[in-house]
């Protein structure tokens, strides 16, 4: 059987009316739905990149060899890349939601202008600064001596921008609120992009039969962490203790509900990640070829953890912390 004449540019045609229908079909998505994804998605992206940031600066051996050094700083790049478009897609997002409930919404000019009116802009400008200073220090390789000082002036920039807008921009003393939800998201940071960075540096010593090297990475991580989880844990708390009225509102209101979630949510992960500490961090530096498998695969289901986790904390900032 042969085509019909004209069949392929149709066809052509067909799949072009399609993609843009779909693209269409995006805009009618109601900002309910897409906010929260939106957030959630450049929460990851913001963290990824800024954790990368200071697992490159802080906690990495220098031990890597070409293929590692260059995926982990992939991660910082990407992950900054895809933080700014995201940072100005929540910005959309926001004027949509003053406009009545459909993306379309979010590019009319008095809902746009509404935003921008607001501080939500600043948040936007400020994590993209923060963020491009992080692609440039990937760019130098880390090979100059500014770039690990603008890699850590780009992390506090992007972290710190959030401190401008939800609750803890109006709640508490500014200065407590400003300092917790700095170190909060900071120390998230380090957990989100520092064990994607473990992965990738774990995964390539592996690869070479450099087991003792990844031992080592794998324990500086491990102690690292045990100071910052601790650092997130009580800024975290510390946070809920400002937006909340009364340690009632955590059951009595939907807000805190949710924070219970989330706060039950990092339990479970940090029960995993003290597992790796105290049995499977000392079982590698030992040489326990099963142990590698079992720490490869608790490091993965960790990450997913915190995906989970972030997306509900996209959710809790759109809340109202009374109801
Ligand atoms: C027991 C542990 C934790 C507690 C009690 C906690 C509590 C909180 C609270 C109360 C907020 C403020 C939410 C709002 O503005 O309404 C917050 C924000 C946030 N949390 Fe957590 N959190 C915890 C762990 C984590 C973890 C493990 C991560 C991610 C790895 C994380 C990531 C974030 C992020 C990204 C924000 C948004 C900050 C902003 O937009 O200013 N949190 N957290």
């Amino acid at each position: 059987m042969h085509a019909a004449p004209g069949a392929g540019p149709r066809a052509v045609a067909l799949a072009g009316a399609g993609a843009l229908g779909g693209a269409l079909a995006v805009l009618a998505v109601p900002v309910a739905v897409l906010g929260p994804l939106v957030r959630a998605a450049m929460y990851l992206a913001v963290l990824l990149a800024a954790g990368a940031a200071l697992y490159l600066v802080f906690v990495d051996d220098g031990g890597g060899d070409l293929t590692e050094q260059d995926r982990s700083r992939s991660l910082v790049a990407w992950g900054a890349v895809a933080g700014m478009a995201l940072v100005l897609a929540d910005l959309v997002v926001r004027a949509a939601a003053i406009g009545g409930g459909t993306l379309a919404s979010g590019i009319d000019r008095p809902n746009v202008e509404m935003v921008l009116g607001g501080r939500a802009h600043v948040t936007a400008v400020v994590a993209s600064i923060g963020l491009m200073l992080l692609v440039w220090a990937v760019l130098q390789r880390w090979g100059m001596p500014a770039a690990p000082v603008a890699a850590v002036l780009g992390v506090v920039l992007a972290v710190g921008a959030f401190s401008f807008v939800g609750h803890s921009a109006t709640r508490g003393p500014r200065f407590l609120t400003v300092s917790a939800d700095i170190l909060h998201v900071a120390t998230a940071a380090l957990w989100v992009g520092g064990l994607a960075c473990l992965a990738v540096a774990v995964r390539a010593r592996r690869m070479a039969g450099r087991l003792e090297e990844a031992a080592r990475q794998v324990g500086r991580f491990s102690q690292v962490m045990t100071v910052g989880l601790t650092a997130l844990v009580v800024a975290g708390l510390a946070l809920a203790a400002f937006i909340l009225d009364s340690p009632g509102q955590l059951l009595t209101t939907a807000y805190g509900r949710v924070l219970l979630v989330k706060i039950a949510l990092v339990s479970g992960i940090v029960t995993v990640a003290g597992y790796n500490h105290r049995r499977l961090v000392p079982a590698v530096h030992d040489g326990d070829q099963h142990s590698w498998t079992r720490l490869s695969r608790t490091i993965r289901a960790e990450l997913v953890g915190l995906v989970s986790v972030v997306t509900v904390t996209a959710t809790l900032v759109d809340m109202n912390p009374g109801a």
